[in-house]
């Protein structure tokens, strides 16, 4: 395939047929999310994923243009967006455009996202004047674990409800061109997606969204140390890994592995 997806295509999919995203990190995650998929994020979920980091607090920008680069290898199709990590864009406008333009220019990402929803507004709207397409992400922003007191579910109740729904405007009108929702009511999700004019792309926050997002790792089963309710386990690849990695062990150990089939003879001569 290529006709390749920007984020231009992404905004004008605003309730017309479904964005559909998942993570990608490596090279050959990204052919496989790149042939289903519109966007393909590469998100700092990968400190938890793939580096065994307690939370997302620790993902440095290093990290993000490797794996981000690793994903543009293998992308033909989807739209590539790579996460800013945590402490490389909330000291203001600077900061966040020296730390995205760096993301852009050595991954080669069509745009950046960043968390945080009234308070970034005036560095999405910064960013995209500059020339750098902003995806936003409200609700819960796990880089602000700390101050959220953990991972629980964002916006019950009118008032929490309404400063959300504040926050996903803001970024609409600040130039942002989709923004996720992660982890809010159904109700919530339907509502900030009926008020603002670029797609939502929910992760957990209710099938009224203009898109969705999962983990990839999670979908798949190869990522179990949390397992939230918004996951649907569409494979058990750990489990099955598990399994395949007990049968070679055991056929090691019994020297029944490897077989006449995996040997090398003489050969013919020539
Ligand atoms: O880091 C990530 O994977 C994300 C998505 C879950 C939206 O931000
Ligand atoms: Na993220």
């Amino acid at each position: 395939r290529k006709d390749r997806l920007g984020p231009g295509d992404i905004r004008a999919r605003k309730g017309g047929e479904p964005v559909v995203c998942l993570t990608a990190y490596t090279t050959p995650m990204a052919r496989l999310v790149d042939a289903h998929c519109d966007i393909a994020l590469v998100g700092d979920s990968l400190g938890m994923v793939l580096h065994g980091l307690p939370s997302t607090l620790g993902v440095t920008m290093e990290m993000m243009i490797l794996h981000g680069k690793a994903v543009a290898r293998g992308l033909s199709h989807a739209c590539l967006v790579v996460d800013m990590p945590f402490g490389s864009y909330e000291e203001g406008p600077a900061q966040a455009f020296r730390n995205a333009s760096r993301l852009m220019a050595e991954t080669g990402c069509q745009a950046v996202k960043l968390e945080g929803g009234q308070h970034m507004a005036e560095t999405v709207a910064f960013l995209v004047a500059r020339g750098i397409p902003v995806m936003g992400h409200v609700g819960l922003t796990p880089q602000s674990v700390n101050t959220l007191g953990g991972y629980k579910v964002q916006g019950r109740g009118q008032a929490e409800a309404d400063r959300i729904a504040l926050d996903a405007r803001a970024l609409a009108e600040a130039g942002a061109f989709s923004v996720v929702l992660e982890k809010l009511p159904e109700a919530l999700g339907h509502r900030i997606t009926r008020e603002i004019a670029v797609p939502t792309i929910g992760i957990g926050a209710g099938a009224d969204c203009d898109g969705q997002v999962l983990v990839v790792d999670d979908m798949l089963g190869l990522f179990s140390d949390f397992r939230p309710k918004f996951v649907k386990r569409y494979a058990e690849l750990g489990q099955d890994a598990d399994a395949a990695i007990a049968a070679y062990a055991a056929e090691v150990r019994a020297r029944r592995f490897p077989g006449p089939e995996h040997a090398f003879g003489e050969g013919k001569p020539a």
